[in-house]
């Protein structure tokens, strides 16, 4: 199967009309990426963006059993002069834009909801795309893609660790979740972004801090949209989709 990247060059102008991220068969689509109006033009940028989203495709797809890849993205190129600008900027769930004082150049997800709700947006800045001496810093551009990624689209929280992301039953290790029904895999997130086996506390024998569980496939397809927010309802009873 052909997991490559489709992208679209846009303008702002041209496209109000995006209505989120969905999942069409294997492959993300509506991936809109915003280059904010802040930002000062540098053409390399538009390469930069379809290089890191590329290789996180790949990565995704490799990482999560071939079961998902981004499919189709649109870069949002601003249009100066332009008072409509803003409004698509803020519909992005991928922006780019200079540096949040908080943060400097490191790549950041706006998520204020509860673990398991879909973040806001991930912010990147024009520098973190531009200097390669990063790369050594963070990890490979792809790889950090797929790490917010995750925080954006599956809510999941570096830090959401609660007292028991996990227990026993019946000799299985189970992730605490809402519906033991959810199916999915538990791997640990590193801080370069890629997915690795989690490791086992030999004290508790449960996986340690870190160790998140993902959905599988059929119910991400099955809720697309809906995905994390649709659990949101269940979630109120159980602090932990994952962990
Ligand atoms: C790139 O990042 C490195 C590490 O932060 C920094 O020392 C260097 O000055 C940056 N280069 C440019 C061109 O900004
Ligand atoms: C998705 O939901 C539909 C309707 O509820 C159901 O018929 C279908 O079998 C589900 N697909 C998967 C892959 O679970």
């Amino acid at each position: 199967m052909d997991s490559r990247t489709v992208f679209v060059l846009l303008w702002m102008l041209l496209s109000s009309t995006s209505t989120g991220i969905k999942l069409d068969g294997n492959g993300y689509v509506d991936v809109v990426i915003a280059i904010s109006s802040r930002v000062p033009q540098d053409n390399r940028l538009i390469d930069k963006i379809k290089e890191m989203v590329t290789e996180g495709s790949f990565y995704l797809y490799d990482a999560l059993d071939e079961k998902v890849y981004f499919r189709e993205a649109t870069i949002l190129v601003p249009a100066q002069m332009l008072l409509r600008p803003i409004l698509c900027e803020m519909q992005a769930k991928i922006r780019i834009d200079n540096a949040n004082p908080a943060y400097g150049v490191e790549p950041y997800t706006n998520q204020y909801g509860e673990c398991g709700a879909e973040g806001e947006y991930i912010h990147f800045t024009p520098e973190y795309l531009l200097n390669d001496t990063l790369i050594e810093l963070y990890g490979s551009r792809g790889r950090v893609f797929v790490h917010e990624w995750a925080h954006m689209r599956w809510g999941v929280y570096d830090e959401c660790n609660g007292e028991k992301p996990f227990y026993h039953s019946n000799g299985h290790i189970e992730a605490t979740r809402c519906s033991k029904n959810i199916e999915g895999q538990f791997y640990e997130v590193t801080a370069g972004g890629s997915l690795q086996q989690c490791r086992i506390d030999p004290q508790t024998s449960l996986p340690t801090k870190g160790c998140i569980f993902f959905l599988d496939r059929n119910q991400i397809t099955n809720s697309s949209i809906m995905f994390f927010p649709g659990l949101d309802a269940v979630s109120i009873d159980c602090t932990h989709i994952y962990t």
